[in-house]
């Protein structure tokens, strides 16, 4: 069985639904992998205890005891690497990672954004959503590569915003897309229907119907 470790930040929604979709067999996103650690940079990660109320050993890599960013990313790769993963998601980890880690795992490593790529990088993405105006909104999951944010994307999930529709609405409604988007996306790379070349992501068999997510 894949190997999966996640990197997280705080809530942890992202991880449960990750969690939630090994236990569902039936669902279009499950996955047959295993979720070997979750690795926290901060230790109040609400997330903690939803990977340890499910058994999945956790370990926190405090980012504010590092010197530099440097020694952190060292700190983190020694953890990470200790379960030898097929794949690491960032799953609500905000830390801007060297280039230097994100060469170690190139092809290996993946975020999830809220927002519809390239629009909205960054923090804050619903708010400035809504004060641009923009009519789609959505989640992106995607390679990390050097820049931030802009790594080549492997699938969205998109919304119409409600007029009028309040930021914290918004927030809910892109998140339950997030939640069925990125464990579809983590059991697409784990069975090869998704790669990236280093140029290209290939998606082979997949249709738009799954590169595009769409709310229902
Ligand atoms: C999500 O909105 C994700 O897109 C972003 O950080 C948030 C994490 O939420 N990268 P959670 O911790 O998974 O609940």
């Amino acid at each position: 069985m894949k190997n999966i470790v996640c990197l997280i930040s705080g809530r942890g929604s992202n991880l449960e639904a990750i969690l939630n979709a090994q236990r569902d067999q039936d669902w279009p996103g499950s996955l047959d992998a295993r979720v070997a650690a979750v690795i926290s940079n901060r230790a109040d990660a609400r997330g903690l205890a939803i990977a340890q109320a499910r058994g999945v050993p956790t370990c926190v890599v405090a980012h504010d005891s590092y010197d530099s960013r440097g020694a952190f990313d060292s700190a983190l790769a020694q953890r990470i690497d200790e379960h030898a993963p097929d794949l690491v998601v960032l799953a609500g980890f905000l830390r801007v990672l060297t280039p230097e880690f994100v060469e170690r795992y190139r092809g290996r490593l993946i975020n999830i954004h809220p927002s519809l790529l390239p629009a909205f990088m960054g923090l804050g993405t619903h708010a400035r959503a809504i004060e641009a105006g923009v009519r789609i909104h959505g989640t992106t999951v995607h390679y990390v590569s050097g820049e931030l944010d802009a790594g080549p994307i492997i699938a969205q999930a998109a919304l119409a915003v409600r007029p009028g529709e309040s930021e914290s609405e918004l927030a809910r409604r892109v998140l339950s897309l997030e939640h069925r988007l990125l464990p579809r996306c983590i059991a697409w790379i784990l069975e090869g229907r998704v790669r990236w070349d280093g140029k290209r992501v290939h998606t082979d068999d997949l249709g738009m119907q799954d590169l595009l997510l769409q709310e229902p």
